[in-house]
């Protein structure tokens, strides 16, 4: 077969035109922060660790290279195809940082008219004391001040970071999106009496809050996580999993682990997604046709890590009716797991991991990694050629030619 697909590809493509075996050599010009990984300088190595101590959670520093190097130049490309998502001058720069709170989470949402990132605190870190003593903060940036400092690799001090004070608070806020020019958080709920709940949210002052749903027919929902908007239908979709009660902020989970769809015109909240062990960040393809669901299985939480669940992208057919089906496995992550996920303008796909941010092309071939080597849970483009990156105690920004694609 492999031989057969070589001879057509030589009769079809003769070398003067375009020959697909040579791209390897072409000559691209790598980029100052991008280095090439030759996934081959690894396939074989001398010594292969056992799982208790070369897993998720431990790094992968290959023969030839270190951390230290890894993080001098962070664009790794995996794939040619890698070099049109960075472009030539791509930059990555640590805007903020914390001692040890956790204060640069999830969400990620960017507001134009303000040109602001919003982004949140985690909720359930000891670190951060939040889940059931106090909730998680919102926060955000101005982008013209990140962008100001982009030619450095670290300009803490140099980025303003305003707590927004939503009211009534949006209590321990992870997830978030653009909807219709407002902003809907996913917030985890509180023990037993806040129940978890999505809330639309005013991005300007006073930052008003209203509440869209906080039940599933009378039930609570474990912990809301991650939400995206169907580009066409507008629907809201939105994952509801148990970090909240594997973080001892949340009673005994009383639903499914499962993803919704809120047609907030009837007020209708049906299902359209189940079989997951924690499913987690969401996000549709621009043209509405496939949704992406994460599922972070193997984190426990404060129960440890089961390396043999999900660590893993899933894929789905987007049904006319806005049902899924044909569930596919898109990529499953070495690196940590796969929390926040969005598309590009292309339709290629971006997951926050345990190393970074990862990128995939629609097919699942992974192009390369916007490396951090520590966690990012989440990030978002900001319009065209910008990026905010959460690392939990590091807030980045990253420029690159690839667009986020267009926001709800
Ligand atoms: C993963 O590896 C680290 C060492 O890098 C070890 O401390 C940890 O216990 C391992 N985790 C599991 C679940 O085996
Ligand atoms: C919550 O507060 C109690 C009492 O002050 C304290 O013992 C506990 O460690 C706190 N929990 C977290 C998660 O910060
Ligand atoms: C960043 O902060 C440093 C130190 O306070 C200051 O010297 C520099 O002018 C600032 N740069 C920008 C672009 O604001
Ligand atoms: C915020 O308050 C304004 C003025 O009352 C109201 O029109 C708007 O719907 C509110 N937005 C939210 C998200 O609650
Ligand atoms: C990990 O998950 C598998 C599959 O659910 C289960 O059989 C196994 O007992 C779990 N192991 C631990 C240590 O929780």
């Amino acid at each position: 077969m492999a031989a057969a697909v070589l001879a057509l590809g030589i009769i079809l493509f003769p070398a003067s035109s375009f020959n697909p075996f040579s791209r390897g050599v072409r000559a691209f010009a790598i980029p100052p922060l991008a280095q090439v990984v030759d996934q081959k300088s690894f396939n074989v190595l001398e010594t292969v660790l056992p799982p208790a101590e070369a897993n998720s959670t431990s790094g992968f520093v290959w023969p030839g290279v270190t951390e230290e190097s890894l993080n001098a130049k962070p664009f790794h490309i995996y794939d040619d195809e890698f070099y049109d998502i960075i472009g030539s001058d791509p930059t990555l720069t640590i805007v903020a940082s914390s001692d040890t709170n956790p204060l640069f989470h999830e969400a990620v949402v960017w507001y134009p008219p303000t040109d602001e990132v919003f982004f949140v605190q985690n909720a359930g870190a000891s670190a951060a004391g939040t889940g059931l003593n106090k909730s998680a903060i919102i926060q955000k940036i101005s982008l013209a001040e990140a962008d100001a400092v982009k030619s450095k690799r670290i300009a803490t001090g140099n980025v303003t970071v305003t707590v927004v004070p939503s009211t009534p608070q949006v209590i321990n806020p992870n997830g978030a999106t653009n909807y219709k020019g407002q902003i809907i958080f996913a917030g985890e709920g509180q023990g037993d009496t806040v129940p978890s709940a999505l809330y639309l949210m005013n991005p300007v002052e006073p930052y008003n809050t209203t509440v869209l749903v906080n039940n599933y027919f009378g039930r609570q929902f474990n912990s809301l996580n991650d939400i995206a908007i169907h580009p066409t239908s507008k629907d809201i979709y939105f994952t509801d999993t148990l970090y909240g009660y594997l973080q001892d902020f949340r009673p005994v989970p009383g639903l499914r682990n499962q993803v919704y769809r809120l047609n907030e015109a009837t007020g209708a909240v049906t299902v359209v997604a189940d079989g997951f062990t924690l499913p987690n960040g969401l996000t549709f393809s621009p043209n509405g046709e496939y949704a992406y669901v994460t599922d972070t299985g193997i984190n426990h939480g404060l129960l440890g890590f089961n390396l043999s669940d999900p660590s893993s992208i899933y894929r789905y057919d987007v049904k006319e009716d806005g049902t899924w089906e044909n569930r596919k496995t898109f990529a499953f992550v070495a690196a940590g797991v796969p929390d926040g996920v969005h598309c590009d303008s292309k339709g290629n796909v971006y997951g926050g991991c345990g190393d970074g941010v990862h990128v995939w092309n629609p097919s699942g071939k992974l192009l390369g990694k916007i490396y951090t080597g520590t966690t990012t849970a989440n990030f978002n483009f900001a319009g065209d050629g910008r990026m905010v990156v959460c690392g939990e105690t590091q807030l980045l920004y990253v420029t690159l030619a690839a667009s986020g694609a267009p926001i709800s």
